[in-house]
């Protein structure tokens, strides 16, 4: 019998690619998605690194926080951005409170892979989260460490409410670049820096033999994501380093509007939106 070997998978973006662009020096775009209708125009547009965001929590559920997630919603949510971009590298946030052991981050990553189909893992962590970050790494499961700041532990690092941004002094920027070289020796597949100088990133990325991310974090980091939601508009305060390049609310508005005038002067439903009976004869 001959086996006929076809290959289903060549759009889709693999680590290997995105080494690719990082030794091409070719900065890579990264978008976080929560939803399926979206990750569909976001494979569209052929954005190779989707991140289903903890962010979730404030930019679809209207929390202050990202704290409220859980792991079944990011499931949830992280399989439908699955479905509507099968190519992308797709990377999941562990929920607040989803790693506090070796035993327990294994269980709840896991299912990140297997119910979700992502290919990755993102973490909050520093130093102390080598061990968690090596058992993932050894049991198959990537991880990508987010240090810096970090939304889960905003009220620690920057006082109730307040997202502040991290490694501003000589000192701080020294602990954050020591913790990411600790999570990278751990196995990390990857670095993702929050709100700190381009110092920092140039120097993680010069001593870190892997993808450095960035979210605010400047222009040495490989590759550049943003809340989505922040990008388009949706967030009337968003942070310093977010550009609003589009406007969907003022497009959702429009068609609402539309539509709410069409109701009102009986425009809508006319004759071709209605279904006629099949009478006998
Ligand atoms: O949850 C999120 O959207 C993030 C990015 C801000 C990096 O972690």
């Amino acid at each position: 019998m001959t086996l006929m070997m076809t290959n289903q998978k060549e759009n889709k973006v693999d680590l290997a690619h995105l080494l690719s662009m990082r030794a091409a020096k070719q900065p890579i775009a990264m978008l976080t998605c929560y939803d399926f209708p979206t990750a569909r125009i976001l494979a569209e547009c052929r954005v190779p690194i989707l991140l289903v965001g903890d962010s979730a929590a404030m930019a679809v559920l209207g929390e202050d926080s990202t704290l409220p997630t859980t792991m079944d919603y990011m499931v949830t949510i992280t399989r439908a951005v699955r479905r509507g971009a099968p190519d992308a590298y797709l990377m999941a946030d562990m929920p607040y409170g989803s790693y506090p052991d070796e035993a327990i981050v294994l269980k709840n990553a896991s299912r990140f892979v297997r119910e979700s189909g992502a290919d990755v893992v993102k973490l909050e962590c520093d130093a102390s989260h080598a061990k968690i970050v090596q058992t993932l790494t050894k049991a198959g499961v990537a991880v990508c460490a987010h240090v810096g700041l970090l939304p889960q532990r905003a009220a620690e690092q920057g006082g109730a409410g307040a997202y502040k941004a991290q490694g501003r002094t000589t000192a701080d920027a020294q602990r954050i670049i020591q913790d990411a070289l600790a999570l990278r020796k751990a196995g990390a597949a990857m670095v993702l820096l929050e709100a700190v100088p381009d110092q920092v990133s140039a120097a993680v990325r010069e001593q870190a033999d892997c993808l450095i991310l960035g979210c605010g974090a400047g222009p040495s980091c490989d590759g550049h994501v943003i809340v989505l939601t922040d990008l388009l508009g949706f967030n009337s305060k968003p942070a310093r380093f977010v550009e609003v390049m589009g406007n969907v609310p003022a497009a959702i508005r429009a068609g609402v509007e539309a539509y709410m005038t069409a109701v009102a002067t009986r425009q809508y439903p006319a004759a071709k939106h209605q279904y006629q009976m099949k009478l006998p004869g």
